[in-house]
């Protein structure tokens, strides 16, 4: 049974053209455009909310009043998640890898002002967190508070349903047969063009290094996110740029630091390091490197993660005054 998606996200989310940045790059004029999913309308936006969309509507079709969900401290899922849960009046526990005094800031801060209860593991490890996430639910469970569990980034196929109402509007929006660049990171995003799309071919995730072997995980949830939204299973092959993730996920590159600026000074329009930036930067290698054609019609999709650009980690980097810390404690 299909449900009906809620509106939280606000979408169709504006698809602008980018001929100022295109120029930059070598494009020719209406060919670059970028899809503004980090202008989905609640919890600061981002990617998340589209699948927020999808995952609240079967929470609430199942009655459950606690959404569940974890990732790292610096999480835009999670902050989006809590504040979808604060939006539709129910209670929310976010499971986070990091410990107690991580710094109060971005993503973090945002959770505690959302009014999410924190439950902090220091886990490294996806599946350490994943095992932590399954044990509150438990927990919750077992005293009566009808937990819903959101994996992490929100990327089973019913979160992934968000990405095929994303790729209806790209295609009904864009000119010609875009290729849609995307930041991968727990795959959903990505699986989700795919399956709207029809096909691998269309789509490039650019692997930022959250998820280890992530080009299979996107292989397996594509179709089964295809088959939930009722659509036919996609052809070709997963397409992957895999050299953007520097020493790691959240790893400050000089690439993703050049995107960041580049887009900023031609288009008015923040990227962010951990995500956006990356994919930014692969589609910028891309063009430069003739992977990309000056003529190909491409939609770069901004999915946003603004928060983290704020904490202290990055200031430094991006205002040029040095390095940011390296890869680890995200
Ligand atoms: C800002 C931002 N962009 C992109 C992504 C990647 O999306 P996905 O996890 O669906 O691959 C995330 C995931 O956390 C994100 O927070």
């Amino acid at each position: 049974m299909t449900i009906d998606a809620l509106n939280l996200s606000g979408a169709p989310t504006p698809l602008q053209r980018a001929d100022r940045l295109g120029r930059e790059l070598g494009f020719q004029p209406g060919a670059l455009m970028i899809k503004r999913d980090d202008l989905t309308v609640f919890g600061v936006g981002g990617n998340k909310a589209r699948k927020l969309d999808h995952l609240c509507a079967d929470a609430r079709n199942r009655g459950c009043r606690t959404l569940v969900t974890g990732g790292a401290v610096q999480s835009n899922h999670v902050r989006m998640t809590a504040a979808a849960a604060a939006m539709l009046g129910l209670e929310c526990v976010v499971v986070l890898g990091g410990r107690e005094d991580s710094p109060m800031e971005g993503n973090l801060l945002l959770d505690r002002v959302f009014g999410a209860r924190t439950v902090f593991t220091g886990a490294v490890y996806s599946d350490e967190l994943e095992e932590a996430i399954a044990e509150e639910v438990d927990r919750l469970d077992s005293r009566g508070e009808a937990p819903y569990l959101i994996p992490l980034g929100g990327s089973s196929p019913i979160g992934a349903l968000g990405y095929v109402d994303a790729a209806r509007e790209i295609a009904a929006e864009a000119s010609g047969a875009p290729v849609v660049y995307t930041a991968c990171g727990s795959g959903g995003t990505h699986a989700g063009l795919v399956a709207g799309l029809g096909d691998h071919a269309r789509v490039v995730g650019v692997d930022v290094g959250a998820v280890r072997d992530i080009g299979t995980k996107v292989a397996s949830l594509a179709p089964m996110t295809a088959a939930a939204a009722g659509m036919a299973e996609p052809r070709g092959e997963v397409r992957l740029v895999s050299g953007q993730i520097g020493r790691g996920y959240g790893a400050p590159t000089e690439a993703a630091r050049e995107a960041i600026l580049l887009v900023a000074r031609t288009e008015g329009i923040v990227l962010d390091p951990v995500y956006s930036g990356k994919a930014m930067a692969g589609l910028v290698a891309d063009r430069r490197e003739g992977r990309l054609g000056s003529d190909q019609p491409t939609v770069f999709v901004h999915t946003g993660g603004l928060p983290a650009l704020f904490t202290s980690r990055y200031r430094d980097w991006l205002a040029g005054n040095g390095n940011a810390v390296a890869s680890d404690g995200q």
